[in-house]
């Protein structure tokens, strides 16, 4: 008989050998920080995007202090929203990421951790981007 596992391959494989790990500087005026916890468990993702001035996003990092799943999600989201505008990238769903790990119903509150982090990121700089263009005369 098969043995019941209960994660899919490509949430072990992430979670093994998570993609883009680590920071980018937060002060950074082309860099968006998205900090995000899950209520439910208190876990805790943090992921940043480097995005140039087309808006596209040319890199892009992650620290998650949580669960397999977490960590899977955050990496397959930073392999995901590479070179994506932040349009297509704020578009992004956690039922899409949860889909294609294959997560099972208790753990959607992971990946739905992963669509508030770049969400928040994004936010984070659009905001920065506002602030710093309303100092410089617009070209
Ligand atoms: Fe938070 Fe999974 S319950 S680590
Ligand atoms: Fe809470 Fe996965 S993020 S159990």
């Amino acid at each position: 008989p098969a043995v019941v596992r209960q994660y899919h391959e490509k949430v072990i494989d992430h979670y093994e050998r998570p993609r883009n790990m680590g920071s980018l500087p937060k002060n950074d005026p082309d860099v968006g920080t998205g900090l995000v916890g899950a209520p439910a468990c208190g876990d805790v993702m943090k992921l940043q995007i480097k995005v140039d001035d087309d808006g596209k996003i040319v890199d892009v990092k992650f620290k998650t202090f949580g669960c397999g799943s977490a960590i899977a999600s955050s990496s397959f989201v930073t392999e995901r929203v590479r070179g994506l505008h932040l349009d297509e990238a704020s578009e992004i769903k956690n039922t899409d990421i949860a889909k294609e790990l294959c997560l099972p119903p208790v753990k959607l509150h992971c990946s739905m951790l992963a669509e508030d982090a770049i969400k928040s990121a994004i936010k984070d700089y659009r905001r920065k981007r506002q602030s710093h263009s309303a100092t410089k005369p617009s070209a």
